[in-house]
């Protein structure tokens, strides 16, 4: 830490004199990119030209909101923010609208952004964040490196069961509406990789997420409180949820994920606070799991004001190796072995079809329902998976308690 915070400092100076150099370059580049590029493409804010240093060391955030301010307040044309090629450091950078030049405004990133290291450095729990935005297009095979491995030792999340302070996600989106983000890479984010908050008609394609699988609390995505998100043809391996569905969802589209090293996807953890609203309408489709805890998994906590999940379906799904391939589990963040779930989120309309593959536990199908709210409308359908654990246990079966399960089909293991 007191090595981060050297650097800091040193990226600090060494901004504020790059600066004062870039200050005279800067206006005559800046009126010539203001003007449309000749096939009419968009006008490019290169961050270099307000004073980015691809150095890996120099703090660029002054240079990154310079680019974006002009992009997204002053231009008249289309405009792109372009991060070139090279390491750029950033301390906590936020990208905020409403923009004023015409729609999309896009963010190319070709290079690589790397975080700061020292968590107290951040006011808020985001390093990246793009806010209060109608029409965002981030794409370009750039990396967000969150170089997560200085502050893992500090997540004290896990013990906590939550009651913590959340270290940075590196990439957050609020109130970004009709946007797209594609050919990204995020890479060992100290917490979160993507947290997608309060947004809607969002679309995350080709994007890859790594960090080791046993770094905590990574999720690759986090998305709460949003409306029409899709999020497909992406490579997630990490060391929590590969995708984590909140509170407050509805029509969350999910395809062509291949997840693992990481817990799996899951709908949930639903109910820990008061605030917390319903989630319907989440499919899960066509995706593999390798190697991960969870495959398809719905987690309430018991909850204090009543809720549902429903109209939820996974489908189509591989699993390799996985732990829990499909559970529902409404005891979450409590002590399982002595409390029966009473949770009041209720869950119903519930689909697991077409899952087939290996596990390495012999309870495959594990539906634990709360017993005041037992889960309504749970069809298994299709359900082919093969023990692979070893030594070979011969009991592999399904588990329900306060389920109203339907099972059809193939049913490997058999019904409850
Ligand atoms: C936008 O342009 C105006 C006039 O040229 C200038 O005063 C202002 O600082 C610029 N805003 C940003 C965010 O760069
Ligand atoms: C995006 O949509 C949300 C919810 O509909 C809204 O609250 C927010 O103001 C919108 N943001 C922008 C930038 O339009
Ligand atoms: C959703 O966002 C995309 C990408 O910006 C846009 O093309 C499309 O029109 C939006 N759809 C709706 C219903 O607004
Ligand atoms: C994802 O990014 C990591 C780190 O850059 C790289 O090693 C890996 O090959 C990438 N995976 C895919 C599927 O592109
Ligand atoms: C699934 O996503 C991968 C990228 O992760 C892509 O190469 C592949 O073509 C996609 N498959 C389908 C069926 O779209
Ligand atoms: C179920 O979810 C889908 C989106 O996945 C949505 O279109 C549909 O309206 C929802 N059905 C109900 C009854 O809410
Ligand atoms: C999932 O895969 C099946 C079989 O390849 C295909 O028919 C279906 O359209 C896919 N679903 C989605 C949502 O891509
Ligand atoms: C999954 O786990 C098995 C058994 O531990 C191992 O042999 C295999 O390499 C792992 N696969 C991946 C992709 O990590
Ligand atoms: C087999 O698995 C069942 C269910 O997990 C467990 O109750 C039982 O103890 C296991 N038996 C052996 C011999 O491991």
């Amino acid at each position: 830490m007191a090595t981060a915070r050297a650097l800091f400092l040193l990226g600090a100076a060494l901004l504020s004199c790059t600066l004062i150099g870039a200050s005279s370059r800067g206006v005559e580049n800046r009126r010539s990119l203001l003007l449309p590029v000749p096939n009419n493409g968009p006008a490019i804010f290169d961050v270099t030209k307000f004073g980015a240093v691809a150095d890996d060391q120099t703090d660029n955030i002054d240079a990154f909101r310079a680019a974006w301010g002009e992009a997204c307040k002053n231009s008249t044309t289309q405009a792109k923010v372009l991060i070139p090629a090279g390491t750029f450091r950033a301390a906590q950078t936020m990208f905020a609208g409403p923009c004023t030049s015409p729609k999309p405004i896009i963010v190319e990133v070709i290079g690589t952004v790397k975080a700061n290291t020292d968590p107290s450095e951040y006011v808020t729990p985001e390093w990246f964040s793009f806010l209060d935005i109608d029409g965002l297009v981030l794409t370009g095979n750039g990396v967000f490196d969150g170089q997560g491995a200085a502050s893992w030792p500090y997540n004290d999340c896990a013990k906590t069961k939550g009651d913590c302070a959340p270290l940075p996600a590196s990439l957050k989106f609020a109130k970004v509406n009709n946007s797209i983000v594609t050919d990204i890479t995020s890479l060992n984010s100290m917490q979160f990789h993507f947290h997608i908050h309060g947004c809607s008609n969002f679309s995350l394609s080709n994007i890859n997420i790594t960090a080791p699988g046993n770094s905590p609390n990574t999720d690759g995505m986090h998305i709460s409180s949003s409306d029409s998100i899709k999020v497909f043809d992406s490579v997630i391996g990490t060391g929590d949820d590969c995708i984590s569905i909140g509170h407050s969802t509805t029509n969350i589209a999910i395809t062509n994920i291949t997840c693992g090293p990481g817990h799996g996807i899951s709908v949930g953890s639903l109910g820990k606070r008061p605030e917390e609203r319903s989630v319907n309408g989440i499919s899960v489709t066509n995706c593999t799991f390798v190697n991960t805890t969870n495959g398809a998994r719905i987690k309430t906590w018991m909850g204090t004001v009543p809720a549902e999940a429903t109209n939820i379906t996974y489908e189509g799904l591989i699993m390799k190796g996985v732990q829990n391939p499909i559970i529902i589990d409404q005891s979450y963040g409590s002590n399982k072995k002595t409390t029966p779930s009473t949770s009041v989120w209720k869950i119903s309309n519930i689909h697991f079809r077409k899952i087939q593959g290996t596990t390495v536990s012999n309870i495959a199908v594990s539906l634990q329902c709360s017993t005041s709210n037992p889960c309504e409308g749970v069809e298994i359908a299709d359900v082919d998976l093969a023990y692979s654990g070893g030594p070979h246990n011969t009991t592999f079966v399904s588990s329900c308690s306060n389920a109203k399960a339907v099972f059809g089909g193939i049913l490997n293991p058999p019904a409850c």
